[in-house]
């Protein structure tokens, strides 16, 4: 065991803290990781909130890169020294959807089996199975995926949430190709990775819809072609407007795929009546317990066609996708430092949180 510096989420709604806690040494499947960098995920503070669940203290944290310290005694897929990126989707290989040739729906994902805990013993919940804002922590070896070492840790951990959900929502649940057309609703870190996972699969058109001009200019610069300000304008009609139908049947037309990175009712129902018919809505935004699917007629669902999806982790393989993606950003073709606004300290969260409901960030990154 050892202890180390960490961010704790005590008590829903309030202050996150710096303290000290207790990390124990790798046992079976397990390994410890020397945390390097760990970006700030609006999850976090959804957890920090309550909204995640009551699970409290939490250790927050969970978009990381590091270099793996010491692996349990049955371990060989990883080992001391590997530079990783962890993730959330430690598949177990034998469930059914792992059986059926579809590890990205595991149902049985793999977290490590001992608790780290505060200096009085109390059990921590880690974020998402990691917990990352810490100089160290305690994973199962199938959540740390080996990437190019000389690669920027402060970057490349971004893939380990919120940037591999929006880049996957777009090309793994959307099914986003050379040609489509797409919007987006919410550029934020997950918003403006859709966009650029847009750009990166071909799509003609990239409309980004938000409230913050900041983060429109932002996203012109990850390939948006288009920018919708919809607090000035109705987002349902200005992306119509921007995809019209290619016949003269007279529907109203719209995008092939509209990605809510939000994750609110309003933003969804936006979503629902934005996309052309026979289009895709993929919920990448993560709503609240007490949030209810809006009103929408359910002839409008049937007479639409298309698909309704949602977008887990964008529906990744991190062994299949984080070495692919960490090499595209290697060759400059993928921007990922341009989703690092800003490197902040361990003890910088809680001001993080609030830079990032001041719209001011895409993604404050703790280094260590
Ligand atoms: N599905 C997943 O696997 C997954 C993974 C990571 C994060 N998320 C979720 O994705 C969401 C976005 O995360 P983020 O880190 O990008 O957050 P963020 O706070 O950085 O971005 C949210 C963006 O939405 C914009 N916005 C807010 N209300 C809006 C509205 N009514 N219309 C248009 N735009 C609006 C904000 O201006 C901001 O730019 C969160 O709910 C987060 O929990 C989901
Ligand atoms: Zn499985
Ligand atoms: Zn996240």
């Amino acid at each position: 065991m050892q202890q180390v510096k960490a961010v704790v989420a005590l008590a829903k709604g309030e202050p996150v803290q710096l303290t000290t806690i207790n990390v124990p040494d790798p046992g079976p499947g397990e390994a410890v990781v020397k945390v390097q960098a760990c970006g700030v995920c609006h999850t976090d503070l959804h957890y920090r909130e309550g909204g995640i669940n009551d699970d409290f203290p939490f250790l927050l944290g969970h978009e990381a890169a590091g270099v793996v310290e010491s692996v349990g005694p049955d371990v060989t897929d990883v080992a001391p020294g590997d530079f990783v990126v962890l993730n959330w989707r430690a598949v177990c290989g034998s469930c059914r959807a792992c059986n059926r040739g579809e590890p990205q729906y595991c149902f049985a994902t793999h977290n490590a089996t001992q608790k780290m805990t505060l200096e009085d013993g109390t059990e921590l919940s880690p974020a998402l199975g990691i917990g990352a804002f810490a100089e160290k922590t305690l994973v199962a070896s199938g959540q740390c995926t080996k990437v190019d070492p000389a690669a920027r840790a402060a970057a490349v951990g971004l893939l380990g949430c919120g940037v591999m959900a929006g880049l996957g929502a777009a090309i793994n649940t959307g099914n986003v190709t050379r040609g489509s057309t797409v919007a987006v609703i919410g550029c934020g870190g997950v918003g403006a990775a859709a966009i650029a996972g847009a750009a990166l699969a071909g799509a003609a058109r990239i409309i980004a819809v938000d409230i913050d001009e900041r983060k429109l200019e932002n996203a012109r610069k990850l390939g948006a072609t288009h920018t919708v300000n919809s607090k000035d304008v109705d987002a349902v009609e200005a992306i119509r407007g921007l995809t019209p139908p290619a016949d003269d049947t007279g529907h109203e037309g719209g995008a092939d795929v509209v990605i809510d990175a939000v994750g609110r009712p309003e933003t969804w129902k936006q979503a629902f009546y934005a996309r052309d018919l026979a289009g895709t809505v993929v919920l990448v935004g993560v709503p609240t317990p007490e949030m209810k699917v809006p009103d929408i007629p359910l002839i409008d669902v049937f007479g639409r066609g298309g698909s309704l999806k949602s977008s887990w982790y964008g529906d990744c393989l991190p062994s299949r996708d984080f070495p692919m993606l960490v090499d595209l950003y290697q060759q400059g073709r993928l921007d990922l430092d341009a989703f690092v606004t800003e490197e902040i300290g361990i003890g910088d969260v809680e001001a993080a949180f609030d830079k990032m409901h001041g719209g001011d960030v895409l993604r404050s990154v703790v280094v260590l």
